[in-house]
């Protein structure tokens, strides 16, 4: 597949068109922002463990059950993704009180939930992604009530294979932030990434985090703490 113009840049990923109107290309940096891109740096490697673990993830994904945009791994940086349009909204599924939940609400991070919670933000940089909810996202034209219904089933799904996954690796999934696209017939898919940056992973002995809250709150070792999830994942 060749790669031709870069469509978009983001915080994390660039995308590319190719020759095929249906297909993309991914192109995942080692940049890294917080609270809205107020905070800047790198990760030195992010990337090319971002792009193998999504990929990872999202092919198991697929056996589970859980439509998603992944095609073809192209290189340790760059994946092939079915186009779609990405559906505004954030959709944030949490097992383990943490991060805006816990400030938000004024309670401590670490409290196991009796059932997992979901919530969505709305996608809009300016706006800083507000919470939002089904009823505001419909008169936004953000999303139809079916699309919501089938984003939840879906989010729900993935929790319940994520979750179980990490935990065989010894890892807690405390809370993950997913998007979802429509194909060009409208079809609701799983796209943008599952990794370090859009989840929370606590050990579930020591409960040291290894994940993207180690750069957002300058706990050193962010490095060590990607590679460490990627090791258990994937033996790399
Ligand atoms: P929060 O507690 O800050 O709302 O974050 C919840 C989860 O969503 C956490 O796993 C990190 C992820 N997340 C993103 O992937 N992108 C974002 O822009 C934000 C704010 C959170
Ligand atoms: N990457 C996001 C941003 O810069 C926030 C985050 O992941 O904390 O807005």
């Amino acid at each position: 597949m060749i790669k031709m113009e870069q469509l978009y840049e983001g915080k994390a990923k660039k995308v590319f068109a190719t020759e095929n109107p249906e297909m993309y290309i991914v192109e995942y940096k080692d940049d890294a922002t917080a609270f809205n891109g107020l905070k800047k740096g790198t990760i030195a490697g992010k990337g090319v463990i971002n792009n193998k673990m999504s990929n990872f993830l999202m092919q198991k994904l697929e056996e589970a059950g859980v439509p998603t945009h992944y095609v073809e791994e192209i290189s340790d940086r760059e994946t092939i993704v079915k186009k779609v349009s990405i559906v505004p909204l954030e959709v944030i599924i949490r097992n383990i009180s943490a991060g805006s939940f816990a400030k938000r609400y004024g309670v401590e991070e670490g409290i196991v939930f009796e059932q997992p919670t979901i919530e969505f933000s709305y996608k809009n940089d300016d706006l800083g992604d507000p919470l939002i909810n089904d009823y505001h996202a419909i008169a936004l034209k953000a999303a139809t009530r079916e699309e919501i219904e089938l984003i939840t089933k879906y989010a729900f799904a993935v929790n319940d294979f994520l979750k179980a996954y990490m935990k065989k690796l010894g890892i807690d999934l405390v809370d993950f932030k997913l998007e979802f696209g429509k194909l060009s017939d409208g079809t609701i898919v799983l796209a943008d990434e599952i990794s370090p940056d859009t989840c929370r992973f606590w050990d579930e002995n020591t409960h040291e985090k290894l994940d993207k809250d180690r750069f957002r709150r300058d706990l050193g070792g962010v490095e060590d703490a990607y590679n460490e999830v990627m090791r258990r994942l994937m033996g790399e």
